[in-house]
């Protein structure tokens, strides 16, 4: 607990209408067709969603997003801080998202990918997920296939 002092820490924790600016930031340099800040918003008021933020000290450096209906939930969005990554703020928020799918009674985890993604395809196989499916041509800019993979979440939750 706690660290030593002056050590960098990495905290995960529900994110706020206040990080949004940052999580928009992060979001444009991660993507080639980022999400619109109204669909953060709109997500955010939404019961159903789980929207985490990654913190390294009081810097923002990564964000998830998910949401359920009945047991399964889609894991939406996971983007890190371009200068941060490879340091595993990304295995962390992942781990942290699966456990709150699993407080939501989540048994099923679904998320999209795009195909050439393989750091993403790898960080994700790591935490549990395998591939279930491929969905053509679901993304654009540039058009490509969709990866579709699926974790049985109380396989990874103790
Ligand atoms: C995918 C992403 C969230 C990973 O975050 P991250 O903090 O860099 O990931 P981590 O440091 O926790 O790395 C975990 C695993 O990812 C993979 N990985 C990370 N960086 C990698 C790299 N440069 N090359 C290959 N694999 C890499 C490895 O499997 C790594 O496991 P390891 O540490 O045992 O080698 C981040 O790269 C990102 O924001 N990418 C752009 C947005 C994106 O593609 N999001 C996913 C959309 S579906």
């Amino acid at each position: 607990m706690g660290g030593s002092p002056g050590k960098a820490r990495l905290t995960v924790r529900p994110m706020r209408l206040g990080d949004l600016d940052e999580v928009m930031l992060i979001e444009r340099r991660s993507f080639s067709a980022p999400w619109e800040e109204s669909t953060f918003r709109g997500l955010m008021r939404r019961p159903s969603a789980a929207l985490l933020v990654a913190e390294i000290d009081d810097e923002l450096t990564g964000y998830s997003v998910m949401w359920f209906v009945a047991d399964e939930g889609e894991l939406g969005n996971v983007a890190v801080l371009p200068e941060r990554r490879g340091e595993g703020i990304g295995r962390t928020l992942l781990r942290e998202s699966i456990a709150v799918a699993a407080s939501r009674g989540t048994r099923s985890l679904y998320l999209e990918v795009r195909e050439s993604n393989e750091v993403a395809r790898g960080l994700y196989e790591k935490v549990g997920f395998n591939v279930v499916g491929v969905r053509k041509q679901y993304y654009t800019e540039p058009v490509e296939d969709a990866t579709v993979m699926k974790l049985e979440v109380q396989a990874v939750v103790r």
